[in-house]
């Protein structure tokens, strides 16, 4: 199977336990993987058994990491603290460690604020992977690039041999989108944000978003003149418009796949890349 469809059908599944709340049964000898995504417009947990198959999956929205720092502590650790028992209560056993991520660039403490998250919402701080890598993984990209556009920023990874060989990270990301639907419809932010994710919309928003977009493939293009390279994945929410894509691929001229539910592609990528634990 294609690399892509492998990774859809997980994200499918993936995407139906988060929207039911349920969880999918496991073989527990092969044990459990968890991944913890601290993003700028929400924050992931995903649960995995041994083999990467979905096992349980919640998010909440929150505003409490800003270009990629925790931006408030405590708040964080809520969230993530809320989170976890909820997946408890759901599995009928306690989570004994998770994953994070950084996104790349991150150097110093603010790496080890993750982790800090993490334990302070009484996990033990398993692997710190870099986003891309975490993407790269669930895709199963060997020689290409990942595009991430999150809430912030568009973040740009080109792979060589299953290694991240150029990482950049621009500040454009889905929040310019909605800053251009606030200033089209003359609404407020949170009015704008709803309109952008009404799917009966979609076309509508992508005339409007279309120059931000264009400008995202423009900071791609820029990267990839250092080293042109293929496939071209996007992922991030900011990327779930229909024809966003296209925009992309007529822009680079050349092919951009997008895989389903793009934003969960991290967070995934970030369990799966987590030691199992044997309960
Ligand atoms: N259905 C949707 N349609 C359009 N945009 C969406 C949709 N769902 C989410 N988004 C947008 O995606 C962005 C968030 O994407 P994602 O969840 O990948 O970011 P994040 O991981 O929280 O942030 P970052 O990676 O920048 O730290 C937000 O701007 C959000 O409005
Ligand atoms: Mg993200």
């Amino acid at each position: 199977m294609k690399s892509i469809e492998k990774a859809n059908k997980l994200l499918t599944s993936f995407h139906e336990l988060v929207n039911t709340k349920k969880i999918q049964a496991f073989d527990s000898k092969d044990g459990y993987k968890v991944g913890v995504d601290l993003g700028t417009s929400s924050i992931v947990l995903v649960v995995l058994d041994g083999k990467n198959r979905p096992v349980f999956g919640a998010f909440e929205y929150a505003n409490v990491i800003r270009d990629g720092l925790v931006v408030d502590y405590q708040k964080s650790v809520e969230i993530v603290k809320r989170l976890r028992v909820q997946a408890e209560e759901a599995l009928g056993f306690s989570l004994e460690a998770a994953s994070g991520a950084i996104p790349p660039g991150t150097v110093g403490n603010n790496k080890r604020v993750v982790a800090n998250v993490i334990e302070s919402a009484e996990m033990v701080a398993d692997q710190l992977v870099d986003e891309p890598t975490a993407a790269a993984l669930v895709l199963g990209v060997e020689d290409g690039a990942v595009v991430d556009v999150g809430g912030g920023t568009t973040g740009i990874s080109i792979f060589e041999q299953g290694q991240p060989l150029i990482v950049e990270d621009e500040p454009t990301g889905g929040t310019h989108m909605t800053l251009v639907i606030a200033g089209n419809h003359k609404i407020s932010i949170e009015e704008a944000e709803l309109i952008k994710r009404d799917p009966t919309r979609d076309r509508e928003n992508f005339i409007i978003c279309r120059p931000v977009i264009q400008r995202m493939a423009d900071i791609t293009a820029n990267v990839l003149k250092k080293h042109p390279t293929s496939p071209i994945y996007v992922v991030g929410g900011a990327s779930y418009l229909t024809e966003f894509e296209k925009e992309f691929s007529n822009y680079l001229d050349q092919k951009v796949f997008k895989p389903k539910y793009p934003q969960f592609v991290t967070p995934i990528g970030i369990a799966m890349s987590s030691n199992p634990i044997i309960i």
